[in-house]
């Protein structure tokens, strides 16, 4: 079934948490903090769906004064690394850059090499030093930041043919997080 990026619905909370604890197995959200991360990020919590369950999710906060910060990203094990995780960030930038956001910044553990090696590639640039226990003891962090105020508007989505399908293939200009 071909996958689909769309908003977040209450009825996804509970596939949502699941997401989360496969992503983040470790320290998950608590399903009250994802509960309150869906009220205050709406339209900013995004799902991979393929019309039957849940494949990948990303959650932003809408931007203000000019700044969002992506707080979370997460796929599925078993169809990790077909480019699932990078289309959930370009759909979230290209909603973000609509609404004028002119700044994206997150946080990354700097030996999560996939993750960063996702954002470099999608034009983010790391911000100062590793933060030590950024998230509490020994969980340093490196801050990363993506400039949007010059990008050019990005293109919309391309339907794919299979899971792992690239945004907008082939395109040879624009912006990093539009191809
Ligand atoms: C991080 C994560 C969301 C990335 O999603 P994904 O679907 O696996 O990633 P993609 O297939 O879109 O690949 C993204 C980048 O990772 C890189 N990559 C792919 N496989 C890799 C590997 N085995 N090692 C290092 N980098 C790799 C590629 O360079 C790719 O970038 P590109 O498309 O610009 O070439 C996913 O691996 C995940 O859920 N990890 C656990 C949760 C997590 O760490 N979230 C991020 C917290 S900041």
């Amino acid at each position: 079934m071909p996958l689909y990026v769309r908003s977040a619905v209450e009825n996804d909370l509970a596939a949502l948490k699941r997401l989360d604890v496969e992503a983040f197995p470790t320290e998950p959200y608590p399903y009250f903090v994802l509960r309150q991360y869906f009220d205050l990020c709406r339209d900013h919590l995004l799902v991979l769906d393929d019309g039957h369950a849940l494949y990948g999710y990303l959650i932003a906060t809408p931007p203000e004064a000019g700044l969002s910060w992506i707080l979370s990203l997460g796929v599925t094990l078993d169809l990790r690394g077909h480019g699932l995780g990078r289309r959930l960030m370009v759909e979230s930038l290209r909603q973000l850059h609509s609404e004028h956001a002119r700044e994206v910044r997150l946080s990354v553990a700097h030996d999560n090499d996939r993750a960063v090696s996702l954002y470099q590639h999608l034009g983010f640039t790391q911000t100062g030093d590793v933060r030590n226990d950024y998230f509490g003891p020994g969980e340093d962090r490196i801050l990363m930041t993506l400039d949007l105020a010059d990008s050019a508007a990005p293109a919309h989505e391309t339907p794919p043919s299979a899971p792992g399908a690239r945004l907008n293939a082939g395109r040879t200009a624009g912006p990093r997080w539009s191809w």
